[in-house]
């Protein structure tokens, strides 16, 4: 066994900011743990001693300034990204120096030595979701994955077929590519939820036309957690023989997935929701029966003539490596992750005035999405700077527009305005969660006291009685 298996936390990782919780540190120690027996008893020690010292670097800095590298809020904004997990950054560094070929150079060992990991990497993808190695496409992530989906599918069969049908909550990349689509001339259907953020499959199975080529349906949904009935879905496409794609971005490897149980026809992943580096991710074409595309990068013929360009080995391998470890923990980290997402709402939800976005049972439990009434969840957000957290999707929370996902809810400007969401993952702690539960809980109060409404209501005034004067 390489000796670098039980050294996974390079120097400048714990040497810089807080990058990693001590959880990590234990759980990846156990991990790598069966690979003590091929080592001398000094490394064994020397090991032990530098996952000690990384446990306490990592502890120190979780809460405590650091006057060398400052202060890191807490980490609760997992829908955005996920911090890189040590084993994932161990397997690509190699691909960053010896293993620096080519993989489609096939004249030479250097190009058949990263084919073959590249082509590791790409099972290693294809076991997570039940799919044929032969069926997966490696892209730049999601959104190149959802474009390719969205636009190829219909671009491709437009001689007989111009509708397909998505849903208002769908991530801006769906939709955005959808509105391009229509600028071409396609028909598109916007299925609308349910208050609790679920599609209704009546609706969507009245929505199917003779020349609907495309539904896609996301499978969690990143502002709320939601998760939709794939499998009916699946089963209603396959009826109506209508292809079923589904942008499992925040899905895969947190739910049990599996493309023919469900019968997904195309899928888009993303490396980086899962511990994995950042611009890698893959799409999922199924074979039996053939789906096809119109590539949007054509060049070379790489990834089955779909995605033309030459592969990036360390991404890659580093994305078979996360894809592996998630399969690998699934169970762990999902009852780890259950049982901090309970801790958090039980804490957030005995505020008074506060509500749970979205389906109180069809849900991952990694996403808790709240609203704190008669506030402003902007507000909240420049008040709670020590803790990392997005009032929607990463991509809208940079404009003040409520949340089109909360408004296809049913919830208003106010309540959709007064939003949180804290994304717990693998590396959160049961110590950051009480904490983060402490500080929204005095944050909160101490917003209320300043805001005039919320002396009304403290008064037993009913605000909706109230006739506001404008001027
Ligand atoms: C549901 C969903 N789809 C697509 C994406 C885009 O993924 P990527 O960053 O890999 O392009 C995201 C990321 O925020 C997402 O949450």
């Amino acid at each position: 066994m390489h000796l670098r298996a039980l050294r996974p936390f390079p120097r400048p990782l714990l040497s810089s900011k807080r990058f990693v919780s001590s959880t990590t540190v234990q759980r990846a120690a156990t991990a790598t743990a069966s690979a003590a027996n091929d080592l001398v008893e000094d490394d064994i020690a020397s090991s032990a001693q530098q996952q000690k010292f990384a446990s306490e670097t990592i502890a120190n800095n979780a809460f405590k300034a650091n006057p060398l590298n400052g202060t890191r809020p807490i980490y609760l904004d997992m829908q955005a990204t996920t911090p890189t997990d040590p084993r994932v950054l161990d397997k690509m560094l190699q691909f960053y120096t010896g293993l620096y070929g080519n993989p489609h150079s096939n004249t030479h060992s250097y190009g058949w030595e990263t084919d073959k990991e590249i082509e590791s990497a790409r099972k290693r993808v294809a076991d997570l979701i039940g799919a044929d190695p032969k069926e997966i496409i490696f892209t730049s992530g999601a959104t190149e994955s959802n474009n390719m989906a969205i636009k190829g599918v219909p671009r491709f069969y437009q001689k007989t077929k111009k509708h397909i049908i998505t849903v208002k909550t769908e991530h801006k990349c769906i939709l955005d590519s959808a509105r391009h689509l229509q600028d071409e001339g396609f028909d598109v259907t916007y299925l609308s939820v349910n208050s609790d953020g679920l599609i209704d499959l009546e609706q969507l199975e009245k929505a199917i036309r003779k020349d609907t080529c495309l539904v896609s349906v996301m499978a969690v949904n990143n502002e709320i957690g939601v998760v939709q009935p794939i499998e009916e879905i699946g089963k209603i496409c396959r009826k109506h023989k209508v292809f079923f794609h589904s942008d499992c971005a925040q899905a895969v490897g947190k739910i049990p997935l599996d493309v023919n149980k469900m019968n997904i026809d195309l899928m888009s992943i993303s490396s980086h929701k899962i511990y994995g580096p950042k611009g890698i991710g893959a799409i999922y074409v199924r074979r039996r029966p053939r789906v096809r595309l119109d590539p949007i990068i054509t060049g070379g013929g790489q990834e089955r003539g779909l995605r033309s360009g030459t592969l990036a080995p360390p991404l890659v391998t580093g994305f078979g490596e996360a894809c592996r470890l998630i399969k690998e923990d699934m169970d762990y980290d999902q009852a780890h992750i259950k049982r901090l997402s309970k801790r958090l709402m039980d804490g957030l939800l005995s505020i008074e005035h506060t509500q749970l976005n979205g389906s109180k049972v069809h849900r991952y439990p990694g996403c808790v999405n709240v609203s704190f009434a008669y506030i402003e969840g902007e507000s909240l957000l420049m008040a709670l700077k020590d803790i990392a957290l997005s009032s929607g999707s990463a991509c809208t929370s940079a404009s003040l527009e409520p949340s089109y996902v909360l408004h296809a809810l049913g919830a208003d400007d106010a309540l959709a305005h007064s939003s949180i969401r804290f994304g717990i993952g693998r590396f959160t702690t049961e110590e950051e969660i009480d904490y983060v539960i402490k500080a929204i809980h005095e944050r909160v109060e101490f917003l209320r006291e300043l805001s005039p409404l919320w002396e009304m209501v403290k008064e037993g005034i009913d605000l909706d009685t109230i006739e506001w004067s404008g001027h």
